[in-house]
């Protein structure tokens, strides 16, 4: 199918969005939830098909093995924003699901989350990625994605990738905000795209426990190995190429799958040295030295992704 445009990039209620991701706000935000439902958030690049598959895997795998064959991954968890013209919407894939529990793909920043999630307390995994593997598997993503906006070159992306110019906003206010929020939530589970590379099996009983699941050896034997990155990558129904708006001549959806960065984000959002503290109330002495810490942190890191792409 032919497409329109490369889309461009505008402010949405303070967040840099496109208008594939907007055009179909008043049925994003009016979604019915269910409270069965599983929403499996991220910043894009963070790994969401990884965690979807597994996700997949563990609920249907033993149930319909037909559709591990037969349906794109990303027909069996649709993206709930998503809005392309001549291509069925996010919302409406997931209401036309009759398999459950559903699981619910989304880049949106926590203040955009469809208020009726909050209210059936449906479980939230999410699933961060340091800002220089995201910033650099984003740069390829938007090469060969044709509905986003031209990504032109790699200083100049990197450039609007620390100001927050991406779809979906910053990776900072992202990250940070669902960081935030699952202090103060129960059901959300969040985690980390390295902890996921170091010990798959480890993070794949911490899911298993959040969603009071209890597969057999077997089961999570099949799940680890099939969410294997080189069994992911040749895998159809789990690469990307059933997307239609992938260009797989210039770069593949499941690109390099490895973690670069040595900074451990999650020791960053722990150690609570973060510009959000700033935002609390009783840690504002805390402020103008979390912001000083980020800062050099924030540019250290944008250094070194330079440096190793230079390299
Ligand atoms: P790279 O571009 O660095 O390779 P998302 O699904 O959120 O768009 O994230 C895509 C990133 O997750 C890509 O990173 C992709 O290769 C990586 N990824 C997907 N499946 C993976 C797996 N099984 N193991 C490791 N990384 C994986």
């Amino acid at each position: 199918m032919e497409l329109p445009p490369r889309p461009t990039l505008f402010d949405f209620h303070g967040v840099s969005m496109t208008k594939y991701f907007t055009d179909n706000w008043v049925n994003i935000q009016s979604f019915k939830a269910r409270p069965d439902d599983i929403v499996l958030v991220s910043y894009p690049k963070a790994g969401n098909t990884w965690v979807s598959y597994i996700l997949d895997l563990l609920y249907f795998s033993q149930t319909s093995p037909d559709r591990q064959n037969s349906v794109p991954l990303h027909e069996r968890v649709p993206f709930l924003e998503i809005s392309i013209p001549g291509f069925p919407s996010g919302v409406d894939e997931l209401y036309s699901i009759n398999n459950f529990p559903r699981i619910i793909k989304t880049h949106l920043p926590v203040q955009f989350l469809p208020q009726s999630f909050w209210e059936q307390n449906s479980k939230i995994i999410y699933v961060a990625r340091n800002a220089k593997d995201s910033a650099v598997s984003y740069f390829h993503f938007d090469r060969m994605n044709k509905a986003q906006p031209e990504p032109g070159d790699w200083s100049s992306y990197l450039q609007r990738f620390m100001d927050g110019k991406m779809v979906f906003g910053s990776w900072h206010d992202h990250v940070g905000g669902w960081w935030e929020k699952r202090k103060t939530t129960s059901n959300i589970l969040y985690l980390f795209y390295e902890d996921l590379i170091e010990d798959t099996e480890r993070e794949l009983s911490r899911l298993c426990s959040f969603l009071r699941l209890s597969p057999c050896t077997d089961l999570k034997k099949e799940v680890t190995e099939k969410s294997q990155f080189n069994n992911m990558k040749h895998n159809k129904m789990a690469n990307g190429s059933a997307d239609e708006v992938f260009d797989f001549q210039i770069s593949p959806f499941l690109r390099k799958g490895q973690m670069y960065f040595p900074l451990s984000l999650k020791w960053f959002l722990k150690s609570g040295l973060t510009q959000l503290m700033g935002k609390m109330p009783g840690y504002e002495c805390n402020a103008v030295f979390s912001l000083i810490f980020c800062s050099i942190a924030w540019y250290l890191e944008c250094f070194l992704t330079l440096l190793v792409f230079i390299w």
